[in-house]
């Protein structure tokens, strides 16, 4: 079979190249990150972690860790269903290169973060897309995944809460796409790692429990803003989470043992509360002011509200594609997310759950570059 050419993933190479030397990173989508001090409150806990050795951890998660993470989906759920993996990332890839073969069909949802799609693709899959309609609030157009499923459809990925655009998929929206994977026997692969971001404070119902062949991801990095301690999970029946953890010990043998300390911090739920508490308080502070902002563009930014994450999509009506635009904004100082990358034109992605003076400088900063670009490229025709 003739080599698939590799596809990079393109959000993630924009982001490693620039957003260490952009002075203004908009371009992440978690919030404001929370110190290692602020998970190790008492004294006990810094002498506990200080006093942990450095040997390899238990590389399927620590028995502790892994019930906790089983608790959190119901009293049925085993330990011996969970794998921990290196962030979400890993658990993605390794839900892909489990479940697909070379040659077999994968359906995403876009916009999208266009993970799945580019393992897929790079495993040598035949990827076809479903869409968030945004003239409809960005609901999902089921009748277009019901026209791209096929008998040889091996897996429907979607991401709920939603990368890029904040939204959440209704229980009838879930049963719909469950139905629809149900009549050809595809597994579902339902990455909620935004699940605790929800502006209502009203936690998005899961997957789980809701069809027999299903892959949940989920982890530290979004709604319990603790990116760096790079901790994910994957939450599966056990026989595929045996084979989920083979994979695992090829492609990272084990997450850190220090970071699995300090999540199991994290899941314990008075502490996971306490976080998603904090992280709707940013996400909800974050939309207020970036809405402010959009107001004061003379119509040109415009935003559908998101519904969860630390993320706004706006439209930005200028001559210019996503691309070149992400580009006039880097190079005055503002590092955005490229629309492109998701799988629409026209749009940015910007994270706004940071410090407010941050946000009102990069603000201030995107403002210039707006109306510099309006007299040079002119408004886009809607
Ligand atoms: C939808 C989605 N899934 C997975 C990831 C990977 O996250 P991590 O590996 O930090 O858990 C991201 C990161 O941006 C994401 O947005």
């Amino acid at each position: 079979m003739a080599r698939v050419p590799f596809q990079p993933f393109q959000l993630e190479e924009w982001q490693s190249l620039y957003e260490m030397n952009t002075e203004f990173n908009l371009a992440d989508s978690g919030v404001q990150p929370v110190l290692l001090s602020e998970m190790l409150q008492t004294p006990d806990a810094v002498s506990a972690f200080l006093n942990s050795d450095l040997h390899y951890p238990a590389v399927n998660g620590t028995e502790l860790l892994r019930q906790r993470i089983a608790a959190l989906y119901g009293p049925e759920v085993t330990a011996d269903q969970v794998l921990v993996t290196v962030g979400a990332a890993e658990a993605n890839g390794l839900a892909v290169t489990t479940i697909t073969e070379p040659g077999d069909h994968v359906v995403v949802l876009e916009p999208g973060y266009r993970q799945v799609a580019g393992v897929a693709a790079n495993n040598g899959c035949e990827v076809d897309a479903f869409h968030l309609i945004e003239a409809e609030g960005w609901r999902p157009d089921l009748d277009e995944l019901e026209r791209v499923v096929r008998p040889d459809t091996k897996l429907i990925a979607v991401n709920n809460p939603n990368n890029p655009t904040g939204a959440i998929l209704t229980e009838l929206e879930m049963e719909a796409i469950i139905a629809i994977a149900s009549r050809v026997g595809a597994w579902i692969l339902a990455d909620e790692v935004y699940h605790g971001s929800e502006t209502s404070g009203i936690d998005t119902p899961s997957f789980h429990g809701r069809y027999d062949r299903l892959l949940i991801t989920n982890s530290l990095s979004k709604a319990y803003g603790l990116s760096g301690v790079r901790v994910g999970w994957i939450v599966a029946d056990a026989e595929t989470a045996q084979d989920l953890w083979r994979r695992h010990e090829y492609a990272t043998i084990s997450t850190s043992n220090l970071s699995m300390k300090i999540a199991e911090l994290a899941v314990e739920p008075v502490r996971r509360e306490e976080l998603f508490t904090r992280n709707r308080r940013l996400v909800r502070d974050g939309f207020a002011r970036l809405a402010d902002w959009a107001g004061s563009t003379d119509g040109i930014v415009t935003v559908i509200e998101p519904k969860a994450t630390a993320l706004a999509f706006p439209r930005l009506d200028l001559n210019l594609s996503s691309l070149d635009l992400a580009h006039e904004f880097r190079h005055d100082g503002v590092l955005v997310g490229v629309g492109a990358h998701f799988g629409v034109e026209q749009h940015v992605r910007i994270t706004h759950a940071l410090e407010a003076s941050y946000m009102d400088d990069a603000f201030a900063r995107m403002s210039g570059t707006i109306e510099r670009l309006a007299g040079a490229v002119g408004r886009a025709e809607r």
